[in-house]
């Protein structure tokens, strides 16, 4: 069996930087060059500044619906977050960010999102396709990032760090609530709440959704060239996940950093545009 999860330090320490950090509001002196990326997903919007040395030193998160899979669906919204995150990592930082890289799922259209950050007053810097930006942070060969976002699943085949394959797959953290409310009578507000509280509970009931997107990963990946998984994602972080995958896939080398929510966030901060 392949060893599994070799997270490299910095890349967890990025992370556990990210959750320690995020919303919080405390000033903070920052010198030399910082670097802004904005991620427009499903669920939430996310916005990272990393200081010359790749190292998170602000983050906002916010939970949104203005964005369905690549899609935005609510424009203004979605400006709108993104210029009260500015507001609020400036604020932070005693900046002023005129310019930030974005990303978009692939087989979407790149210019949604440059289109919001345009209409928040910024200037973008590198628009890149989310599992592009995790290939390059991460220098991935033959590897598959599998994002298991709120909406949907990405898989994208990786090699030598450009994506040679890519699909979606209309299941994810969402349709995790759906499933826990459904079996346990509960809103959808009480079932994310229950997801986010007490994951080790729920997994029995919501792995059947996981074990059905690994046999989806597993019909995307057919074919293709694939040594590891890397997986990425809010909905990764559910305890249960990582066994889950490396049990589907003996084969593999199963990926799966800590607070992975903040691992696409984080590529899209730290890329840059050759
Ligand atoms: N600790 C956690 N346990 C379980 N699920 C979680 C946890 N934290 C976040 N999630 C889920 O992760 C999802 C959000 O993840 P992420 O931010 O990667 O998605 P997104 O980028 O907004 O969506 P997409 O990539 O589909 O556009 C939500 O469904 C949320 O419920
Ligand atoms: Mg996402």
């Amino acid at each position: 069996m392949a060893t599994s999860n070799p997270v490299p330090e910095w890349l967890t320490k990025s992370l556990s930087t990210s959750a320690r950090i995020v919303n919080t509001d405390t000033p903070v002196k920052v010198k030399g060059k910082l670097s802004l990326g904005i991620d427009l997903g499903t669920s939430d919007v996310v916005s990272m500044v990393l200081d010359e040395n790749n190292k998170p030193v602000a983050v906002c998160l916010e939970w949104a619906d203005v964005v369905r899979d690549g899609v935005v669906l609510n424009f203004h919204g979605a400006m709108s977050i993104v210029r009260k995150q500015l507001a609020q990592l400036e604020a932070k930082l005693g900046v002023q960010f005129t310019e930030a890289n974005t990303s978009f799922p692939p087989g979407t259209d790149p210019r949604i999102s440059v289109n919001v950050l345009e209409a928040a007053g910024l200037e973008v810097s590198a628009v890149i396709d989310e599992p592009s930006a995790v290939a390059n942070l991460l220098a991935l060969d033959n590897a598959a990032v599998v994002d298991i976002g709120g909406g949907t699943t990405g898989i994208a085949v990786l090699s030598k760090g450009k994506v040679i394959y890519s699909g979606d797959e209309p299941t994810g953290g969402r349709h995790v609530t759906l499933t826990i409310a459904g079996s346990q009578d509960l809103s959808l507000e009480d079932a994310e709440a229950l997801k986010l509280s007490k994951g080790k509970e729920v997994w029995p009931i919501v792995r059947p959704v996981f074990q059905k997107m690994a046999d989806i990963v597993r019909e995307h990946i057919k074919g293709h060239k694939v040594k590891s998984l890397y997986l990425s994602g809010g909905s990764c972080a559910l305890p249960g996940v990582r066994e889950l995958f490396e049990q589907e896939f003996p084969e593999h080398i199963v990926v799966l950093p800590d607070n992975p929510i903040f691992l696409t966030p984080f590529a899209i901060a730290a890329y840059r545009k050759k």
